[in-house]
């Protein structure tokens, strides 16, 4: 298990074959993802594929990760980054399990994830996109000092770009 970074209550680690189990029961509640743009895995088969296959750390040397609480070791959610290899663009996203929304997990993985990405990347800019009625990740954005850009279509739906740069950082 190689853990990434730690924040106050998380830590962030590579996902590991068992996730498989947490990203099936996740997509599999429609509230979670109501906003993504994602399907429900067909069975668990495919979302242990899913993890199996997942080899962007190896491609890009980051990716998402698997969210836990410091203090159980819990599964919480997933938080991170991806790479879009046609516009070079580098996306924060996040994902949690239901009953662990409203406390912050969001925002705390994602503040972890922006200094990992900015200090020891080097990432020059991130981008975050979201439907205009995901209230709950736009706040996530806008309370991680992410600048609106404009509003966009994003999997033929109104949705809102912003993008966090590398002189955000500086001035925090
Ligand atoms: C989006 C998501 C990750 C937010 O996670 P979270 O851990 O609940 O977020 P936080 O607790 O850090 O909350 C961030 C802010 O948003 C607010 N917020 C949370 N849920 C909200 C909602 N449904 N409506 C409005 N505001 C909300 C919180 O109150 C907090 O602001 P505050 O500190 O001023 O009170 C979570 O709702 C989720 O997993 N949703 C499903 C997946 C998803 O939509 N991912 C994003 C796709 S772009």
């Amino acid at each position: 298990m190689k853990i990434i970074l730690e924040t106050e209550r998380l830590f962030l680690r590579e996902f590991v074959p068992s996730d498989g189990f947490h990203f099936f029961y996740l997509n599999n509640d429609p509230e979670v993802i109501k906003y993504t743009g994602n399907q429900p895995f067909k069975n668990l088969e495919e979302a242990n594929n899913f993890i199996l296959n997942y080899s962007e750390y190896n491609k890009y040397g980051f990716g998402r990760w698997a969210v836990c609480l410091k203090e159980t070791s819990e599964f919480v959610g997933w938080c991170g980054f991806k790479f879009d290899k046609d516009s070079s663009e580098i996306d924060l996203g996040f994902r949690f399990y239901k009953k662990y929304w409203g406390i912050g997990y969001a925002t705390e993985a994602a503040k972890g994830c922006l200094q990992f990405g900015f200090l020891d990347l080097n990432f020059k800019e991130v981008v975050g996109r979201c439907y205009i009625e995901n209230k709950a990740s736009i706040n996530v954005l806008e309370k991680c000092n992410f600048k609106f850009q404009k509003n966009i279509l994003y999997d033929s739906k109104q949705a809102k770009l912003y993008t966090f740069k590398n002189d955000n950082n500086k001035k925090n």
